[in-house]
């Protein structure tokens, strides 16, 4: 049976994983979430073992800068007692966002970026912050109306995004001129007081949407080595920057879970299994260029979001049980972490377990799988999870967030993003307006 959260008691929650056909690591002791952890071979250390995963509010200013939405945000996540803050999606070229809401790092806006490192480092009494630096590809909207830039076509995304099969696919020139954006962005994060810029590969945005152009002729489509080119490209050149006080990270997806040729890492024969040839080699290839740090994830929000952060409401009805999509995310993390121990790794999956995150999330660092634990939703429902599951009062199960897809909702209508139950000073009445007003 294909459940709901409505676990009340541990027994409850392992005894239906059971019934689906998986397990969960689950450790009454939560101790270990408290330990540091230092980042590779850098100097830089987490305050604990929980992070925050980007999350992108859609709120900057017109000029990419971040707003006071913005750093409401930050200051929260700061606030909050999280290990680490992985700021959220900020594009290298204006032509990239998905929204004019999206973060732009350039020179004009540099102290912008300054004063929003400076804040998080400062809130959170020295946690470390890592900077997204993305290409948002076919999702790209950069006056709020879409001009997509694509990698191939994909018929199952350009469903999604109503592109037209005759629609221009981007140059190999343009490809060309990128690396040297990524570089010249991860040197503005390291002057801004970023602890390390992440070169961004998952979700489809260009990076990844690249990794599966096997039908893309030229340069960046058909082989391995071209399909991993424009990101393997963009590593070096932010590489340049790197340091034992800047870290080269990425969130990366190693898995679209989409047929053959539409997605990477699936099997050919079934798209629901991972084929971990390719995403291993990558991530070898990943740590040879200097990538020390990686945030994992899987599946993409536009094509199947249940595997990307399992829900109890959203745009439809999950085809499999929230619990086997939680497992695939953690038991994924330990394939990775298994494969190269020397990349520090961030694990998902936690939000939709509510109370039982901290002892699922503890039980998975104590099993191997993940160095830390990272939370995007449960961030903007309950940005003092850490605080509280580390402090006397513990972890505050009304505060947990529900899983109920309205901060995706408001962004998928270009809205200001957030948690309109739990937040709902100033979420709710953006809500409303967004989806009541009409
Ligand atoms: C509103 C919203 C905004 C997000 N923004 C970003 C982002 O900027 N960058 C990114 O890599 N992932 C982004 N994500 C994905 C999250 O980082 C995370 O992978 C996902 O929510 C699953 O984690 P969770 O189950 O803890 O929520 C976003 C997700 C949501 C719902």
């Amino acid at each position: 049976m294909i459940r709901k959260f409505n676990y009340k008691t541990k027994e409850m929650l392992l005894e239906h994983a059971d019934e689906v056909g998986v397990r969960l690591p689950f450790s009454d002791d939560i101790s270990v979430l408290a330990n540091r952890v230092k980042i590779s071979d850098t100097d830089i250390e987490t305050k604990n073992s929980m992070t925050i995963h980007p999350m992108e509010g859609f709120d900057s200013e017109p000029d990419g800068s971040p707003s006071e939405l913005t750093m409401r945000r930050i200051r929260r996540f700061a606030e909050g007692g999280a290990g680490l803050i992985w700021c959220e999606a900020c594009v290298v070229v204006p032509e990239a966002r998905t929204s004019i809401g999206q973060l732009w790092i350039h020179e004009e806006n540099l102290d912008s970026f300054k004063r929003m490192a400076e804040t998080a480092h400062e809130l959170s009494d020295g946690a470390p912050v890592i900077l997204q630096l993305t290409h948002s590809g076919r999702v790209s909207r950069p006056d709020n109306n879409p001009h997509p830039i694509i990698a191939y076509h994909n018929p199952l995304m350009n469903e999604k995004f109503d592109i037209p099969a005759d629609y221009p696919v981007a140059t190999d020139e343009y490809f060309d001129s990128l690396p040297e954006k990524f570089g010249n962005a991860a040197r503005m994060a390291k002057e801004a007081g970023f602890d390390g810029a992440d070169i961004k590969c998952c979700h489809k945005y260009l990076f990844s949407e690249l990794l599966s152009a096997y039908t893309r002729e030229g340069r960046y489509g058909g082989s391995f080595e071209n399909r991993t080119r424009l990101f393997v490209d963009s590593i070096k050149a932010a590489s340049v920057w790197k340091d034992r006080r800047f870290v080269i990270a990425s969130r990366f997806g190693p898995y679209d879970c989409m047929p053959y040729p539409w997605g990477f890492g699936a099997d050919r024969d079934d798209y629901l299994k991972i084929d971990w040839d390719e995403p291993d080699r990558l991530y070898d290839i990943m740590y040879e260029n200097g990538v020390r740090l990686v945030d994992m994830t899987l599946g993409t929000p536009y094509y199947n979001p249940h595997v990307n952060r399992p829900y109890d409401n959203g745009g439809y009805e999950p085809p499999e049980d929230r619990l086997v999509g939680v497992s695939r995310l953690i038991e994924a993390a330990g394939h990775m972490k298994k494969h190269n121990p020397d990349i520090t790794l961030i694990g998902t999956g936690y939000s939709y377990l509510r109370k039982f995150a901290p002892n699922v999330g503890a039980g998975a660092i104590l099993e191997g799988k993940c160095d830390a634990v990272g939370f995007g939703r449960m961030s903007f429902a309950y940005p003092d999870f850490a605080k509280d599951i580390l402090g006397e009062n513990g972890f505050d199960d009304r505060k947990t967030c529900l899983t109920c897809s309205k901060c995706t909702a408001l962004m998928r209508k270009i809205s200001c993003t957030g948690c309109p139950i739990r937040d709902r000073e100033p979420y709710l009445e953006i809500y409303r307006k967004v989806f009541e007003e009409k």
